[in-house]
């Protein structure tokens, strides 16, 4: 399969490009790359906006990966505009263009954050997806956009993501597990903001692996599908993630617990996505904050500006 990773350079699309490759796929990674790139050589980068594709660039592609746009809340809540132009505009542009230059199948990395303030219950791809913040709705608008393009000779996936932690080569310190581990490692402390609030997590390399299902899929499949390997209290991921770092670093780590109110609060249910597309998520937390504390000296010493998306962005901002 011949595939277009557009973000590809960012936190997932590190992972999941090589993996894609020594899968036998051919890939090409069309990013801005505002955080560097750190893909292997052999993997060909176009650095380029995604608004200016056309469909003449798509045409020698079988599918397009989208992993673009500004990628969580604090950059969604600096520059509202530009994130709903990201988000929710460009995925359905390139669903447009995708679609009319013949390709087959186009992914969208969504994000369980569409859930939004939720009860205490499991919520499946039918459950209301209703949130009342910039990043959320603008992925739920992406998600539409997309999904609305399917046709029968066109499949639109959309992967709802839980919160995705571990180690990439492209690293990110802003995202829940690894925060914590950061802090334990650097503070001997983890910082809660609330203990009682839901999260779904999964590791970075599962969620290439639920990638990987979709490109691989039946044509015939589309459609939304929640990816998490479980459901955690925040208070809970902060007591498994001291748990490791102590054992595997031997020192004591202290919790503060705080109780800071949150807009997200929600638990999915990923059994569409394993009984669909084989998903079969294999990394808790433990092996999270394993595949940090064995990249160490891979990423060093957690400051660099490129670790924190929203420092990034401020700075481009700030340079445009
Ligand atoms: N990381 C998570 O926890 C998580 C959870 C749910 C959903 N998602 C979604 O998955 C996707 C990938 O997340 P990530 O953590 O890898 O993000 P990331 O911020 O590391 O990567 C995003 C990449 O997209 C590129 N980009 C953004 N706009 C572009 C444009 N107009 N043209 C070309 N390149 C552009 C950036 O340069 C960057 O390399 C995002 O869409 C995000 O919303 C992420």
């Amino acid at each position: 399969m011949k595939l277009m990773i557009a973000g590809g350079a960012g936190y997932i699309g590190s992972v999941l490009s090589p993996m894609l490759q020594a899968r036998g796929h051919e890939v090409d990674v069309v990013d801005l790359c505002w955080f560097g790139n750190q893909l292997p050589s052999d993997i060909p980068v176009t650095r380029r906006d995604l608004f200016t594709v056309v469909p003449e660039d798509l045409e020698a592609y079988d599918q397009l990966i989208f992993l673009a746009g500004l990628s969580n809340d604090p950059m969604a809540e600096f520059d509202p505009a530009m994130n709903f132009i990201h988000n929710g505009a460009l995925p359905a542009y390139l669903a447009f263009r995708a679609k009319q230059a013949g390709l087959s199948r186009f992914i969208y990395a969504s994000s369980c954050s569409v859930y939004g303030y939720t009860v205490d219950t499991l919520y499946d791809e039918e459950s209301p997806a209703v949130c009342a913040y910039p990043y959320g709705i603008s992925k739920l608008l992406g998600e539409r956009g997309v999904l609305q393009e399917q046709s029968e000779h066109f499949s639109a996936i959309a992967l709802r993501q839980g919160t995705v932690n571990g180690y990439s080569p492209r690293m990110r310190f802003d995202l829940i597990v690894n925060t914590m581990f950061k802090t334990a490692v650097t503070e001997k402390k983890i910082r809660v903001n609330h203990p009682d609030i839901w999260r779904p997590l999964i590791d970075v390399r599962d969620t290439a692996e639920a990638f990987v299902r979709a490109v691989e899929a039946p044509a015939e499949v589309s459609g939304v599908f929640n990816v998490a390997y479980d459901n955690f209290t925040i208070g809970d991921v902060a007591k498994a993630v001291r748990k490791e770092v102590e054992s595997i670093y031997g020192i004591q780590v202290e919790i503060e617990m705080n109780r800071i109110a949150d807009l997200r609060n929600y638990k999915v249910s990923s059994e569409k996505a394993r009984a669909q597309l084989g998903f079969n998520p294999r990394f808790g937390i433990a092996e999270m904050v394993q595949s940090l504390a064995g990249h160490r000296d891979a990423y060093g010493d957690f400051i660099k500006r490129e670790f924190y998306n929203i420092q990034v962005f401020k700075a481009l901002a700030a340079d445009a």
